[in-house]
C-alpha cells in the first residue's frame, strides 16, 4: 500500500496549536509557516481513521475503560518493534507522558529532592519538578564536533546524596540523539550503583532513522548483570507521536517492580486519572496493531525531508550546522555563526514567514539554535527553507 504524504492539508482552523495560535511576533506576517510544536501534518494511518469512523459511528461516548486487547496491542508492538518482552501487567495506561512524569515525580519524590535532566532537553524536565519543589539539577550534554553525547563524569557528581531520580530523553528531543547500547548501559549501571530511579522518556522511540536502533532502557538494563534488572526503571511509551495522535490523550508507564507499580496506580486513581478516552483507545489500538506498514513509510519519507535540509542548508548557508537526526523528526539547527540575539533571530525568521521551536526553551546548551519540525510535506518544508534562509540573508546585511 502506497501512503501520500506529499498532500498538503489545510490545518487552520482545526484548534491546531501549531497553526492556529501564532504569537504577537513583531513584523510577522499572516501566512506564517509553523514548524514548531511536535506534531505532524500528516493524517493519522488510514486503519486509524477507519477504526475512528467505526468508534464515531457508535456514537455513544460514555466512561471507558483500557481493555486487555488494548494493552496486549501494546505489548505485542513492544517485542515486535523493539524486542522488548514486558509482562502485560507491567503496563500502566495514561493519560499522557507528561502527566506520566508529573505523577512519578510526585510518587517517587518528595519536595526538595533533586532531580537529573541532560540540557538542552524537553523544556517540561525542567518546568516539571521545578514547579513541584524539587531542585533541578543540570548536566549539560556533550557537544564535540556538532555531535552530542552524554557527559558521565558530570552525572556520576550530579546523582548525589539526595537524588532520587534522573529524567532521560530516548531518543533525545531536540538534539536527535538514539543513544547506543554502551551508552545506556553505562547509564542504567550507574543509576542503578546509585540508587537514583530512571525515567525514561521513550516517546519518540519508533521514529528512528535507518542506521540506527532504538533500545528500550529497560530491555538493556534485562541484559545486564548485577542489580541493575530493570527494577530502577520506569519508562515512557506512547504511540501519539508516532502515529500523529497527540490530542487524544494516550500513553503508558512500563514499570516492572510490583510495589512502584502499586504506588503508581495508586495515584493514578487518586488523581481520577485512570479512565480512558475511548477515541484515544480506538486510534491507539488500531495503530499498534496495524500502522507498521504506514510507520515505514513515514520514516523513509522523514529520512527525505531531513536529506532536503541538510543539502539546502549545505549548499545555501554552510555555517549553519544541523546536529546529525538519528531519530525524531525534529532537526536541531545552530545557527550561533550569525552572531545575532535569539529574540532577533526569532522575529527574522517570523518576518520571512517561518515559525520554528527557540533553540533556549531547551535550557542549557539551546542559545543560538532553532528546532525544525520537517513532519510536513516536502513542498511546504522546501517552502519554509526558502524563508529559513531569505531570514538569514536579512540577518547577514
Ligand atoms: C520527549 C517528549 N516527551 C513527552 C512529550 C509529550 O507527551 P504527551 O503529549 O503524551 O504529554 C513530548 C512532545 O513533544 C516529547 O517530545
Amino acid at each position: 500500500m502506497t501512503f501520500n504524504f506529499d498532500e498538503l492539508i489545510e490545518r487552520r482552523d482545526t484548534n491546531s496549536v501549531k497553526w492556529d495560535f501564532p504569537p504577537p511576533v513583531a513584523g510577522a506576517t499572516g501566512s506564517v509557516l509553523p514548524l514548531w510544536v511536535a506534531d505532524m501534518d500528516f493524517r493519522a494511518p488510514p486503519a486509524v481513521l477507519d477504526a475512528l469512523k467505526a468508534r464515531v459511528e457508535h456514537g455513544i461516548f460514555g466512561y471507558a475503560r483500557h481493555t486487555p486487547s488494548y494493552i496486549e496491542s501494546i505489548r505485542a508492538w513492544l517485542d515486535r518493534r523493539h524486542g522488548w518482552r514486558v509482562e502485560s501487567e507491567w503496563i500502566v495506561p495514561i493519560p499522557g507522558v507528561v502527566p506520566g512524569i508529573r505523577l512519578a515525580l510526585d510518587v517517587f519524590t518528595a519536595p526538595g529532592d533533586r532531580v537529573v535532566i541532560q540540557p538542552p532537553v524537553y523544556h517540561p524536565f525542567r518546568i516539571v519538578p521545578f514547579e513541584s519543589g524539587r531542585v533541578v539539577v543540570e548536566n549539560p550534554l556533550l557537544r564535540t564536533g556538532g555531535r552530542y553525547e552524554i557527559d558521565f563524569e558530570g552525572l556520576e557528581r550530579a546523582i548525589g546524596e539526595e537524588t532520587r531520580l534522573v529524567v532521560f530523553c530516548s531518543p533525545h528531543n531536540p538534539v536527535g540523539r538514539v543513544w547506543r547500547r554502551d551508552e545506556l548501559e553505562r547509564l542504567v549501571e550507574l543509576c542503578a550503583r546509585r540508587g537514583a530511579l530512571l525515567l525514561s522518556d521513550e516517546i519518540h522511540c519508533d521514529l528512528v532513522m535507518s542506521g540506527h536502533v532504538h533500545r528500550p532502557a529497560g530491555l538493556v538494563a534485562a541484559g545486564l548483570s548485577g542489580p541493575s534488572g530493570g527494577d530502577g526503571i520506569v519508562t515512557f511509551v506512547s504511540p501519539t507521536k508516532t502515529f500523529n495522535l497527540a490530542s487524544l490523550s494516550a500513553g503508558a508507564a512500563v514499570i516492572p517492580d510490583p510495589e512502584k507499580r502499586r504506588r503508581f496506580k495508586r495515584r493514578l486513581t487518586q488523581e481520577r486519572a485512570e479512565s480512558a478516552n475511548v477515541l484515544g483507545l480506538a486510534a491507539s489500538e488500531a495503530a499498534y496493531r496495524h500502522g507498521a506498514p504506514w510507520l515505514d513509510a513515514l520514516l523513509a519519507y522523514l529520512e527525505g525531508n531531513y536529506r532536503l535540509l541538510v543539502e539546502r542548508l549545505a549548499r545555501e548557508a554552510p555555517d549553519l550546522a544541523v546536529a546529525p537526526l538519528e531519530g525524531t523528526y525534529l532537526a536541531w539547527v545552530d545557527f550561533s555563526s550569525l552572531k545575532v540575539a535569539d529574540r532577533e533571530l526569532k522575529e527574522a525568521l517570523f518576518r520571512a514567514g517561518v515559525w520554528l521551536e527557540d533553540g533556549p526553551k531547551y535550557g542549557t546548551g539551546g542559545e543560538g539554535f532553532q528546532r525544525v519540525n520537517i513532519a510536513c510535506p516536502r513542498a511546504r518544508l522546501d517552502e519554509a527553507l526558502t524563508r529559513i534562509l531569505a531570514a538569514v540573508a536579512s540577518l547577514r546585511r
